[in-house]
């Protein structure tokens, strides 16, 4: 049973993003990425979402080791879970690599690594915005004759498309020189279509904005963000708290949350135990119980199981 006005979530995917896992042990001199990836992946089983979606920029830098690294923290987790995992290339990553050590297939380094994914009448399709040998994205007329073709007939639950570079402004100025060209072109594709969220990655901060009428979520990095409060003149990268994407997607509209990777100190504590006994009550009980204002909720976060409205 739930509770609440809105049934569960029909689909629910973890998004990640980001993970700019390095070749060594640390990135830009002192991040652990990979062990960073490996806490991500420790949350992921106990959340135990249908799919894994990593919007590129995997690697730090396109490296064999880095993208081994990766595997072997990855997968035994989806499969532990028996989660699907939809890998997207990024500006770092590199397309051979990619595709031999994280997708078992040989790739030509010129051909774009565009896939799709059928989840339970979810559609995920994965494109990729990369250019060899350049940070900025691009699609050509062919990936969007594509997408055009794969969008022709709809999903029973509709397409989340998944890709690297954001078709969205930035606030940064700098942003701009990496950005993904033609954006309208994007926009004229997915129009009228059964996409219903588009997931994406590379700016390093949380956003959310649309590509006409279709809403777009920009995941942060596992590895480090970029400050958003700062000087837009600049740009700052920072070892900063990062986290990963949860989206929901329901019946009638997908809804997405941030997790973070260091869940902190605990303040509050609601035991497990807890919905089964607020499942027990009735609607008007569980107000009176949880809802009411002078109601002393240090107090019943700190009621163990046994004795929670017992
Ligand atoms: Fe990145
Ligand atoms: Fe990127």
């Amino acid at each position: 049973m739930h509770i609440g006005q809105h049934a569960p979530a029909e689909h629910v995917i973890a998004h990640v993003s980001d993970t700019h896992v390095g070749a060594g042990t640390t990135v830009y001199g002192r991040i652990r990425a990979a062990e960073q990836l490996r806490t991500v992946m420790d949350r992921i089983v106990e959340i135990a979402p249908d799919a894994i979606v990593f919007t590129g920029d995997v690697a730090d830098a396109g490296e064999s080791a880095a993208y081994e690294t990766v595997r072997s923290i990855v997968e035994p987790a989806a499969d532990r879970i028996g989660a699907e995992v939809v890998w997207v290339m990024g500006n770092h990553d590199a397309r051979a690599p990619f595709a031999r050590h994280l997708m078992g297939v040989e790739a030509d380094p010129d051909a774009p690594l565009d896939h799709v994914t059928e989840l339970d009448g979810l559609r995920i399709v994965a494109i990729d915005t990369t250019i060899p040998g350049y940070h900025d994205g691009r699609l050509s007329a062919a990936q969007l004759d594509w997408l055009r073709d794969v969008l022709a007939s709809p999903a029973p639950h509709g397409t989340v498309l998944a890709m690297h570079h954001p078709p969205i402004p930035s606030h940064m100025p700098l942003m701009t020189v990496i950005e993904l060209a033609d954006q309208h072109q994007l926009a004229e594709a997915v129009e009228g279509t059964d996409v219903r969220v588009i997931l994406a990655g590379h700016y390093h901060y949380s956003a959310h904005s649309t590509l006409g009428s279709v809403p777009v979520h920009v995941g942060s990095s596992t590895c480090y963000v970029v400050d958003t409060g700062a000087d837009p003149r600049g740009m700052h990268a920072v070892d900063a708290p990062v986290a990963f994407d949860l989206v929901h997607v329901h019946a009638d509209r997908v809804v997405h949350s941030s997790v973070p990777v260091s869940p902190g100190a605990l303040v509050l504590d609601y035991p497990v135990e807890s919905l089964d006994h607020v499942s027990a009550m009735t609607a008007e009980v569980r107000r009176e119980t949880f809802a009411r204002a002078s109601a002393d909720i240090d107090a019943i976060a700190l009621v163990r199981g046994d004795t929670l409205g017992g």
